[in-house]
C-alpha cells in the first residue's frame, strides 16, 4: 500500500479563523469545504471533487466508505469534534481515554484520528508499529501546542538543570497537548505525561520524586492543579520562554514548587467570572462546569471543573430538570444540550466559538483519507521518528500507569 508522507505543516490560527465560525446563535452545521475556504482559512488543500461535495453527498460516501473498510480501521474522535465528523467515530473521548484506545485497538491496520496533531502523534506511540495513524487535515494543531517549541523548552530544561543542579532539581510534566519532542524530554529527564483527567494523580507521583515541577505548556491547568493540592500561589511561577531565565532570578526558581510554562488556550481563557455571575444571576440554581483550562478564577468561582469526559459524565448523571452553565468548547456544549432534552445545558459564553484547530477537521478530509485507504494509498500518516517515539513512550507509559 503506497503512503503519501507530507511534511506536517504549522498554520496558525489568524484573526480571520478565530472570528470565522463563531456566531451568537446556535447554527454551526457544516458546509462544503470549498465555502468553508472562501473566509480565508489556509487549511490543506484536497482534490477539487472533495472541496466541492456537499454536505449530504459527504455523510453519504463516507458511510459507504467507512463500511468497505470495516475492522481494517478504527475511528477515534474527540469530544470537539463537529457533530458531522464525530458520528463516524467507532470511539469518543477526551485526551487521556482516546489514548488507552490507541493503545488497545490492536487489530486495527488504521487509526484514523479526529482530534489534533498531539493527539495522533500519541496515538502513533502507544499503537503497535504495524498499525498507521492517519489525521484527516494536517494543519488540525493546537495552539496552546505550539506555544512550546521545542528549542525554547530544551533552553529552560538547560537553565534549570545549571540552576537547580544542587538544589534537587525539577521534575517535568507536560500536558498531553504538546509535541512528541517534549514527551520524550520528559522521558528522558524522569518526568511524566498528564491530561486533564490525572493532573493532580501525576503532581503527587512527580513531588514523591522531586522538589519541584517543571509544568508544560498550560499555565492555567498546571495552576489549578497546584491549587488543588494545596501548593500556595506563592510557591508558583511562570516561565516566560521570551526572557532569560523565564523572567525569573535564580533565587526564584530555587524557591519555587511549580514552574508554570507561559501557554494557555485561547479557548477555555475566553470564559470569564463575569459570564460565571451572569448565569447565577439568571438561573440561581445553576450549576457551573467548566474545563480546568480556564483561569484560576474561574475554576474557582465554578462548582466543578474537570476534562472533557468528565464534564460529559457529569452532565449524563445529573438529575433530570437540573441546569447546567458549561465552561468548554461549543461542539461538545452543543452535543451535551442535544444529549440531554430532559436538562437545561447551555455554553457560559454567549457568542460560541469552536476550537479552530478541531475545526478544521472537515467532513471532506474525512472523506477523503478513507477512500485513499479503499485504494490503497495512505495519506496524512503521523509517524514520530523511532527515538522521540522511544522516550516519549517512557513518559506516556508512566502516565497510564498513575491513578
Ligand atoms: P481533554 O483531555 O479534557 O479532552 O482536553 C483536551 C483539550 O484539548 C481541551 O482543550
Ligand atoms: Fe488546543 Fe484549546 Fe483547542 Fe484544546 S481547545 S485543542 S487546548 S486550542
Amino acid at each position: 500500500m503506497a503512503t503519501t508522507q507530507l511534511k506536517t505543516p504549522t498554520i496558525p490560527i489568524t484573526e480571520i479563523e478565530q472570528s470565522a465560525f463563531c456566531t451568537t446563535d446556535e447554527e454551526l452545521a457544516s458546509r462544503s469545504l470549498a465555502d468553508e475556504f472562501a473566509v480565508g482559512v489556509r487549511w490543506q488543500k484536497l482534490p477539487i471533487e472533495y472541496m466541492r461535495m456537499p454536505p449530504d453527498e459527504l455523510d453519504a460516501r463516507i458511510t459507504e466508505s467507512r463500511s468497505k473498510l470495516a475492522e481494517r480501521a478504527v475511528v477515534l474522535g474527540h469530544h470537539y469534534q463537529r457533530d458531522e465528523v464525530i458520528k463516524f467515530a467507532d470511539f469518543q473521548g477526551d485526551s487521556f481515554k482516546l489514548s488507552q484506545l490507541a493503545a488497545s485497538q490492536e487489530d486495527a491496520e488504521f487509526i484514523v484520528f479526529c482530534g489534533v496533531h498531539f493527539m495522533a502523534e500519541t496515538a502513533d506511540i502507544l499503537s503497535a508499529p504495524r498499525q498507521r495513524v492517519i489525521l484527516p487535515n494536517l494543519t488540525a494543531g493546537c495552539s496552546m501546542a505550539d506555544m512550546a517549541q521545542i528549542d525554547d523548552v530544551l533552553d529552560c530544561w538547560d537553565d534549570l538543570t545549571y540552576v537547580l543542579g544542587d538544589h534537587g532539581g525539577a521534575v517535568p510534566i507536560t500536558y498531553m497537548n504538546s509535541t512528541a519532542d517534549i514527551k520524550a524530554l520528559c522521558g528522558r529527564g524522569d518526568g511524566i505525561v498528564c491530561t486533564s483527567s490525572n493532573a493532580p494523580a501525576t503532581f503527587r507521583w512527580a513531588f514523591e520524586r522531586g522538589a519541584r515541577v517543571l509544568f508544560l505548556p498550560d499555565q492555567h491547568l498546571g495552576r489549578n492543579t497546584g491549587l488543588d493540592m494545596g501548593i500556595d500561589l506563592d510557591d508558583m511561577i511562570l516561565w516566560n520562554p521570551f526572557k532569560e531565565l523565564g523572567g525569573n532570578t535564580e533565587q526564584d526558581l530555587i524557591d519555587a514548587k511549580v514552574i508554570l510554562w507561559q501557554g494557555h488556550c485561547s479557548v477555555h481563557t475566553r470564559f470569564t467570572v463575569d459570564q460565571i455571575a451572569q448565569a447565577r444571576a439568571k438561573l440561581p440554581e445553576v450549576n457551573v462546569l467548566v474545563h480546568p483550562e480556564c483561569t484560576m478564577e474561574v475554576v474557582q468561582a465554578a462548582d466543578f471543573n474537570g476534562s472533557t469526559e468528565y464534564i460529559r459524565k457529569t452532565i449524563a448523571e445529573a438529575p433530570k430538570g437540573s441546569a447546567w452553565a458549561v465552561g468548554t468548547e461549543i461542539s461538545l456544549v452543543n452535543r451535551l444540550a442535544a444529549e440531554n432534552p430532559d436538562k437545561l445545558v447551555f455554553c457560559l459564553d454567549s457568542v460560541i466559538c469552536p476550537c479552530s484547530t478541531m475545526y478544521r477537521i472537515h467532513p471532506a478530509y474525512v472523506c477523503w483519507v478513507l477512500d485513499g485507504l479503499n485504494e490503497g494509498v495512505v495519506v496524512n500518516r503521523i509517524q514520530v521518528p523511532e527515538d522521540t517515539a522511544r522516550e516519549a513512550s517512557v513518559a506516556l507509559d508512566r502516565m497510564l500507569s498513575v491513578v
